[in-house]
Formats: structure tokens, sequence, C-alpha cells
């Protein structure tokens, strides 16, 4: 019996590996376990992007893996990421199918969830038209400079309190996040500036929630025998439960708006709403009146939960990890405030529209997206055809899975890869170089809010180096990653603070 057992699996794996090289798969990892595939290599998955550096750093920038029955393309090379997000554009610009994706988000009908086709297509023109367009941000841009301004007061207020003057920066900076979009969206703060109303309590909490389960694949993904089995049944309930909660608060969302309207339109005066800047929310219900079979409730919650969900903890975790890297660096402090001092003064605080003066300060902010991509790993794609990446032939359905930190963290790319040096960026146009360096990501599934994104990191770090001296609140800043739906820091940042002197009076009028 031993003996055929032997035989037998001695030619299975002769037969699998000949096969392989015959079919011109890239190289795959041995060995790869039966149902379980490569899983074994997954270890620690806080730190996940690192852990597959090392399954490249061996087997090369593009490798075949197996997660339970998935086959998955792992890529870590500026020139494969081109095949798959240029050459391969149209063919990877799908999603797979993931559990979590179909509870969570509205049955695959999410901006982010949906498959590459026309209802995809229209919510990336809506998103684009309606919010995120030079158009759209330049009407929409009082604001972003009011909530900047908030941060700053309550900063400044947390220094006149005369307490110890240390901050855990991260909560405030996702309070100005959310407030900045809930208002493009909604028309309404959730977060004042003294106390937290029971709003923003219950929205952190839904926010908290979704972000704990929203990132990972559920056992069901890997191994769809699961789903028949019903093994996968606890997993898709705590999915269940939260999708609950918020599809409750994004429903009340948009009735609140629907009654505003109905009000203002009874009022017998169109005019008034069509005059006003209107909020997303608003402007989707319009299109519904026009078109009921499309524009459901459902399809607007998935815009709406998407576009708090992307622009909100993005932007704050990037603003975190630029501070944190900031008061390690204090050479680069110094040197962004000086120029911030140099082009806006000390007499007037930093606008929006003074980003396109501070070179240095775009260059802290690609540094810190170099270094800390918000999605280290990009969020997964699927090839809907056959194609070739690194020369080697990729089935249908191969999921993407793309090591944005490796490529952007390369030694044989980037001297000194791990040194924060905002000066490698200088004489850099824009927020990326080829596919070397795009922490938004490339192609048709790019993020559709890097603009404003930049916007609203550049000004918020400009506005916190113009007001405030920064030091450590611990004795040595740590840098620990921990990769969920976005790549946060393990240890919030604490941050001691004390507002400049010439700017004393500027933030007290604020
Ligand atoms: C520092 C801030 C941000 C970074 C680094 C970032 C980065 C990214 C990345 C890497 C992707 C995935 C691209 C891919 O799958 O290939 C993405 C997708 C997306 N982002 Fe952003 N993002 C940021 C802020 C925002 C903001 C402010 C919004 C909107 C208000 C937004 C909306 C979206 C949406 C809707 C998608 C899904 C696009 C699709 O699947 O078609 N992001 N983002």
């Amino acid at each position: 019996m031993l003996f055929y057992a032997a035989i037998f699996l001695v030619s299975y794996i002769f037969t699998k590996k000949i096969l392989h090289k015959f079919q011109n798969h890239p190289p795959t990892p041995f060995p790869t376990i039966p149902i379980l595939g490569h899983l074994y290599l997954l270890k620690n998955p806080a730190q996940i992007h690192r852990t597959l550096v090392k399954v490249s750093d061996r087997y090369g920038p593009v490798v075949q893996l197996w997660l339970g029955f998935r086959r998955a393309l792992l890529v870590s090379s500026a020139s494969a990421a081109e095949d798959c997000l240029h050459h391969n554009d149209i063919i990877f610009a799908n999603r797979p199918r993931l559990i979590g994706a179909k509870i969570l988000g509205y049955d695959y009908t999410t901006i982010l969830w949906a498959p590459y086709g026309p209802l995809w297509r229209n919510h990336r023109r809506i998103a684009a038209t309606e919010i995120l367009s030079p158009h759209r941000l330049h009407l929409l841009a009082d604001i972003r400079a009011e909530e900047v301004r908030s941060l700053a007061k309550r900063i400044n207020d947390h220094a006149a309190e005369g307490g110890d003057r240390t901050i855990e920066i991260k909560p405030a900076l996702l309070e100005l996040t959310n407030n900045i979009m809930m208002r493009t969206i909604a028309g309404k703060r959730i977060y004042g500036e003294a106390v937290e109303t029971e709003e923003g309590k219950r929205f952190k909490m839904l926010l908290k929630e979704l972000l704990a389960i929203g990132g990972a694949f559920s056992a069901g993904d890997l191994f769809p025998f699961f789903k028949y089995l019903g093994l996968n049944k606890a997993a898709e309930k705590r999915c269940k439960a939260v999708f609950v909660k918020y599809d409750k608060y994004l429903q009340e969302l948009v009735d609140e708006q629907r009654g505003k309207t109905m009000e203002e339109n009874n009022d017998g005066d169109d005019s008034k709403l069509n005059n006003k800047k209107k909020n997303l929310i608003q402007v989707l219900l319009g299109l519904q009146s026009t078109d009921l079979s499309y524009f459901s409730d459902d399809i607007i919650k998935g815009l709406v939960q998407i576009l708090l969900l992307t622009g909100t903890e993005t932007s704050s975790s990037t603003i975190e990890w630029a501070v944190a890297l900031l008061l390690k660096h204090p050479e680069c402090y110094n040197k962004a405030k000086k120029e911030i001092d140099e082009h806006v003064g000390r007499d007037r605080l930093i606008e929006e529209q003074d980003l396109q003066h501070l070179p240095y300060l775009h260059c802290i902010i690609n540094e810190t997206l170099r270094m800390y991509p918000v999605a280290p790993i990009l969020p997964p794609h699927e090839s809907s055809e056959d194609c070739v990446v690194g020369g080697y032939h990729i089935p249908k359905g191969t999921m993407l899975t793309l090591n944005l930190w490796a490529i952007q963290n390369d030694p044989n790319v980037w001297d000194e890869p791990s040194k924060f040096k905002p000066e490698r960026f200088e004489n850099v146009e824009g927020d990326r170089v080829g596919y070397q360096f795009m922490p938004f990501g490339s192609g048709r599934r790019a993020c559709p809010g890097e603009n404003m994104a930049t916007r609203v990191v550049g000004f918020t770090v400009g506005s916190l180096i113009q007001c405030f001296e920064w030091e450590s609140g611990e004795e040595e800043v740590d840098f620990e990653e921990k990769v969920g739906v976005s790549m946060w820091k393990a240890k919030p940042l604490q941050a001691k603070f004390k507002p400049h002197k010439e700017m004393i009076k500027l933030l007290s009028q604020i």
C-alpha cells in the first residue's frame, strides 16, 4: 500500500510540474498542499505585504498561488503591474465575487464591487460628475476649508484648556474626513466642535464594525464546498448583522434628504433647490424621479456606503502617517515650515489654492504614500479572459493580488527605500511615477477620489505644520503597520503640540 501511495504521490507531483511548465503558467511555490494550496505561506495577515515580498523574492515578480481553490496571481514588479493594469486593463477590470461583497455591497452593485460593465461605468460617471470632478471639487472647496479650520480650532482649544497638550491625532482626523464626506454626500456635519453628537457616535461605531469585517475573505470564498456544507454560515451571519445596521442608517440618510427635497419643492419655489449646491443624495434622488427602475434606493445607498468608506479612512490614515514621519524627521518638518512661511506667510491661514505653490509639501505626501500606501495590496481584481502577464499564460478567472507596497519599496528601483526622503520626488509632476509609484492604482479601476484625496491630505498636513509645533508624545514614534481595509498605524500616534506663537491670534479667530 505504502509503495503504491508513494508511486502515486511522485507521479502526481511530477505530472503536475510537467503540466505546469507545458501550460506556461507562472512559477508556483512548492509544495501546493491539497485543498489548502499555499495558504500556509500567508502568515501574519497584519503585515501581509511584507510576507508576500518573501514569496516574490524567492519565486520572482509573477507567481501563481492557490488560495484554497482560488487561483491567484501575485504581482510584485512595475513591469508586470503594467501588463495587468495597462496591456490587460479591461481583462483585469473585474472584481472577484466575494461573499462579503455580496452581502455588504448590495449584491455586487456598488462602485467598488460591481463587475466591469454598464452599471459600474454609470457609478463612476455619477461619482465623477457629482462630487469628484475638478469642477465639483472647486464648488465644494468651502466645505473642506471649513472642516480643516475646524480641526485646527479643536486642536487649539485642546491646548487652550491647559491640559498636557498631547493628542491622539487619528480620531480627530477621522472626524475631519467623515464631516467632509458627510457634508458632500448628505449636506450635514456629524461631528461638532465641542461635543460628540449621538449620530457621530453611531456612525463611528458602524464604520468600525464595517472596517473590522470589510477587508476579510471568508473561508467560503476560498473553499466553495463550505457554502454547500453550510460551514460558512457564522461568517455570513456576522456580515449580515453589520449590513442590516448600516443599511438602516443609510436608509435614514436617504429618507431625510427625500423629506427635505419634498419640503423645499412644496414651497413652490423650484429654483431654491436648483440654485443651491445640492448634496449627492439630493442629486441621486433627482435622477430617481426620472428613472426609478435604475436609481433604486439600494443603488443610492450602495454608492453612498462606498464613498463614505473609501473617502474617510484612507485620507485620515495617510495624514496620520505623514505627521508621524515628520515627527521622526524634524529636518523635513522645518523645510516644509519654511516653504509655507515663504509662500503663505504668517498673516493668514493656508488655503487649498496655496498647495500648487508648495512643492516640498507635495513631495512629503508622495513619499508618505510610497512608504505607507493605504492599499499595500490592491483590492482584488479578476481576469475575465485568458491573457499574458510577464510572458506567462494567465487563465480566465484568476484573482490578481498586486503587491503595491513591494513595487513602491523595491530596492532595485528605489534608492534606500526604507528611508523617508521626500526629496526623491522633487521634479516629479503629479502623483505617480509610471508603474513604480501609483498609490491610487492605475487603469480603469484606479481610484476616482485621487483629486479630492490629495487636496484634503495636502491641505490638512499643511495646516497642521503652519499652525502647530509638533513633538513626539512617545519616546520614539512607532511605525508598525497593521493591514485591514487600509494600512493603519498599529499603535495610534500620540503627539505633543503647541500653537506657533505667531499663529495664536489667527487661531483664536476661527
Ligand atoms: C489617500 C487617499 C486615497 C488613496 C491612497 C486611495 C487609493 C485607492 C486605491 C489604491 C484603490 C484601488 C484601485 C484598484 O483597485 O486598482 C482605490 C479605489 C477606490 N477609491 Fe480611493 N484612495 C484614496 C481616497 C479616496 C477618496 C477620497 C475617495 C472618494 C471620495 C475614493 C474612492 C475610491 C473608490 C470609489 C474606489 C473603487 C474604484 C473602483 O472599483 O472602480 N478614494 N482607491
